[in-house]
Order: structure tokens, then C-alpha cells, then sequence
């Protein structure tokens, strides 16, 4: 089985970041195309194949990064009418996308009905409705699954995004409704199956078992109840991986052990061919990345000491601990230019006018000097779209790829200029 990590500064030499800096400025982003399909072949083959996997784009939805993977992903977990346009550039099928999200608006539902996607993720009656209209409207059938807000809540997840009353989904308990309005419909509606997306940051496989053993029987509770088949089982997926310094992520292997022949016993007793699904960010992206931004300035204040840096909470607004975090952590940090330096604890600043960017909190790092390259790893996920980007209008940082082992610009650095 591969390994579960990859880790990008060693594939990289102090010299090549030198030059990646000299020719595209810092920060930057590199992102490791090349490890993420590396994590799409190990859940594959871990599970077997008994499983397809889709990139959630909203991890990194960086486009050459997108049609980096697409050889490998089966498909894409898109939540917005942009990630589903930015999908069509990448090149992907529309069957293979699953479009979540609470507050589709209209046009975002008559452009994934118009264009085929495969999952429009349905999260209200309101959707449903609006579904069948447009179907009509268009004459192009909806094809949909049902997102499912399920009873059970599984607490080992950090961020639960289900098994209580929450925005997303449509509640267990009030399916009914919902079941008789697509049995009425079948002329407008392509009932694909059913997804449940129980919540992030899991690293507890038992956990991800019971998600997973609750989502197969409510399918077929479903399939007895109504004769609707679940032809696509979207399992959601939410596996954890750390940002911190500690390597702690879920164990797949002792994961793949328990749900494979669950899996297989689910498969044989059916009739039909399903497609089970894990929609997977962090798990795919988060370690593939590293923010590379250059030492400025430094300064002692009462007795600690402080390197500012280029790089700061604009572009990644999760390392300065500000994203979906309930307690913040130092996400690993690494001297580039110096790495044999003796340690010095230190702090991290960003350049914004807000205390709350730093970067780094008393960490242990190669003493830096001015104009040093720092890098942040584990900055592959939820970093650049997920960060106030504008805020004090500097340059948005370029965004890089290492693919086939070549490194590839991925988005130039833009101004504010640019947004006028
Ligand atoms: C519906 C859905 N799918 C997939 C994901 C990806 O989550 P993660 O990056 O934790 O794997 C999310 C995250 O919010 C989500 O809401």
C-alpha cells in the first residue's frame, strides 16, 4: 500500500525555491499535483476499488491543479455555479460532478440541469421543486440525489455538519414528502440515490464506519419503502488530516480493513450497479501544498521576537488560524533558504494591520535572516480562495504546480488593479 504522506520540501531544493522566487516574486503557492493523485490512487486501491473518488473543489479549486487530477479523480464535488464553470474548463464529464450547497439560486440549478450534471445535490423541497419546473422548462431531465440530513450525529467529527438541526440537507425524519414529490415526477426527475455529508476533520475510523453503515441503511430503507434505486451512494467523506505539526491523519488502511467488505457485501446483495462515493478536500490537498513567503523584517518586543514577512492572513487566512478552527495550531514551518541555522523561537508576522496575522506562534525555527524563503506546509487546502485576498490591496500570490515532476504556472499574482 503507499504511503500516506507526501511531502513536497523534499521534493524541492533550497536552490529551486530560490529560483521559483526569483522568477515569479513571493509569496507563492506551489501546489503538488503529482502527490494528489498519488492520495486519489491510495484511497482507490485501499478500498478496492469498491469506491469512486470526487475532488472537493472547494479544498483548492485552482484550475491547472483541477486538470492535473483529472485522469485520476473520478469526479468533482462542486458546491456553486462558478465551480461548475471552472469544471467545464478543466475538462471534466458533468455526469461525474456532485453539486451540493444549500441556497442553489435558480440559475444555478438551470445551469446544472442544462449542462448534465450528474448529482444536483438536493438540500430543500424549495430545490426540488424548482427542479421539476425547470426540467420542464428546459426539457432536459434533472438528475438528482437527495442530500440527507441523517438522525445519527457521529461526534468524532470536528466540524458535524449533520444529526442536528442544520441548514444543509433535508431531514431524515421528513424524507416522505420528498420520496412521493420524485415518484410523481419521474418524467422531470433522474432519481440518481442519496448523500450525506456527516461533517470534517474525522479521525476516528469507527466513526466513519457508523456514518457509513447508517448512510447503506437508509438507502435501503429507501429502495423497500419506495422502489426508488440509489444507483450513486454519495458517502461523503470528511477525512481528518492535521495541519499542525503533529503528522496525524486518519488511518486508511485500518479504515479500508472494516468498510471493505461492508462495501463488498453491500455491492453483492444488490441488483444493481451502484457508484459509492467519497467527496474528499483536505484529506487529498491539504499536505500536497506550501506558501513561500519572504522574510522582510524582524524586530525584539518585551522578549520575544518577531520576523515579518511578505506573506500574511490575506493569502491564507487558515494558517494564521482564522478559517474553520476551533483551536489554533502552528501548521509546520520551515526555514528554505537556511535550514541548517541554529533554532530560535520566534514569532511569525504577516504585513496587515490586524494582530491577528501571524503566521506563526512562538515556533522553533532556523534563525532566519532578511530576505529568507519561509515556507508553510500543509497549505494545499483551503488557502488561497479561502482567504480575504483583497484586504489592503496587495497582490494576490501566484499559484504554482508541480505535475509529471515539471512545475507549471498555475494563476498569475494579480492587484487590486485587476479587480476594478
Ligand atoms: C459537501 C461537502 N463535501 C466535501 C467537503 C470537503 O471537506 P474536507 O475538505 O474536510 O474533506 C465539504 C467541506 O465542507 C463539504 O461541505
Amino acid at each position: 500500500m503507499a504511503s500516506q504522506t507526501t511531502c513536497i520540501e523534499h521534493k524541492i531544493s533550497s536552490k529551486q525555491f530560490a529560483k521559483l522566487a526569483e522568477n515569479h516574486g513571493t509569496p507563492f503557492f506551489l501546489y503538488d499535483a503529482d502527490a494528489i493523485n498519488g492520495r486519489i490512487r491510495l484511497i482507490l486501491d485501499s478500498f478496492e476499488h469498491l469506491v469512486k473518488v470526487f475532488y472537493a473543489v472547494k479544498a483548492n479549486p485552482n484550475l491547472e491543479l483541477l486538470r492535473s487530477v483529472r485522469d485520476t479523480a473520478d469526479g468533482l464535488d462542486i458546491s456553486s455555479g462558478g465551480e461548475l464553470e471552472q469544471s467545464v474548463l478543466a475538462g471534466f464529464n458533468m455526469a461525474n460532478l456532485s453539486f451540493a450547497g444549500p441556497a442553489k439560486k435558480t440559475e444555478e440549478l438551470v445551469l446544472a440541469i442544462e449542462r448534465g450534471v450528474g448529482c444536483i445535490s438536493i438540500e430543500s423541497i424549495r430545490e426540488l421543486i424548482e427542479a421539476v419546473e425547470i426540467a420542464k422548462q428546459v426539457g432536459v431531465k434533472a438528475s438528482i440525489t437527495i442530500r440527507i440530513n441523517p438522525l445519527l450525529m457521529v461526534r468524532s467529527f470536528g466540524m458535524k455538519m449533520g444529526g442536528k438541526p442544520i441548514q444543509f440537507g433535508i431531514d431524515e425524519e421528513s424524507l416522505s414528502p420528498v420520496l412521493k414529490i420524485i415518484q410523481e415526477n419521474t418524467k422531470y426527475l433522474d432519481f440518481q440515490g442519496i448523500h450525506i455529508y456527516a461533517g470534517s476533520q474525522c479521525f476516528d475510523v469507527s466513526g466513519i464506519v457508523a456514518g457509513v453503515e447508517n448512510i447503506l441503511r437508509i438507502a435501503d430503507e429507501i429502495e423497500a419503502g419506495t422502489g426508488l434505486i440509489c444507483k450513486k451512494i454519495n458517502l461523503g467523506g470528511g477525512f481528518g488530516v492535521s495541519h499542525g505539526d503533529q503528522n496525524h491523519e486518519l488511518d486508511i488502511e485500518a479504515l479500508a480493513k472494516k468498510l471493505v467488505p461492508i462495501l463488498r457485501e453491500f455491492h453483492s446483495a444488490s441488483a444493481v450497479e451502484r457508484e459509492i462515493i467519497f467527496e474528499l478536500g483536505r484529506f487529498l490537498t491539504a499536505d500536497a501544498g506550501i506558501y513561500v513567503t519572504r522574510v522582510i523584517s524582524s524586530k525584539e518586543s518585551r522578549g520575544k521576537t518577531f520576523f515579518m514577512v511578505d506573506g500574511g492572513l490575506h493569502h491564507h487566512l487558515a494558517a494564521a488560524g482564522l478559517f474553520g478552527t476551533a483551536l489554533r495550531s502552528n501548521y509546520p514551518t520551515h526555514n528554505l533558504s537556511r535550514p541548517e541555522a541554529p533554532l530560535i523561537c520566534c514569532s511569525m508576522a504577516g504585513p496587515s494591520c490586524n494582530p491577528t496575522d501571524l503566521l506563526g506562534i512562538d515556533i522553533k525555527l532556523p534563525r532566519p535572516e532578511h530576505g529568507d524563503l519561509i515556507g508553510i506546509l500543509k497549505s494545499g487546502s483551503y488557502g488561497f480562495t479561502a482567504s480575504p485576498l483583497l484586504f489592503l490591496g496587495r497582490q494576490t500570490p501566484t499559484e504554482l504546480i508541480l505535475h509529471d515532476g515539471k512545475i507549471v504556472l498555475g494563476r498569475r499574482s494579480r492587484t487590486i488593479i485587476d479587480f476594478n
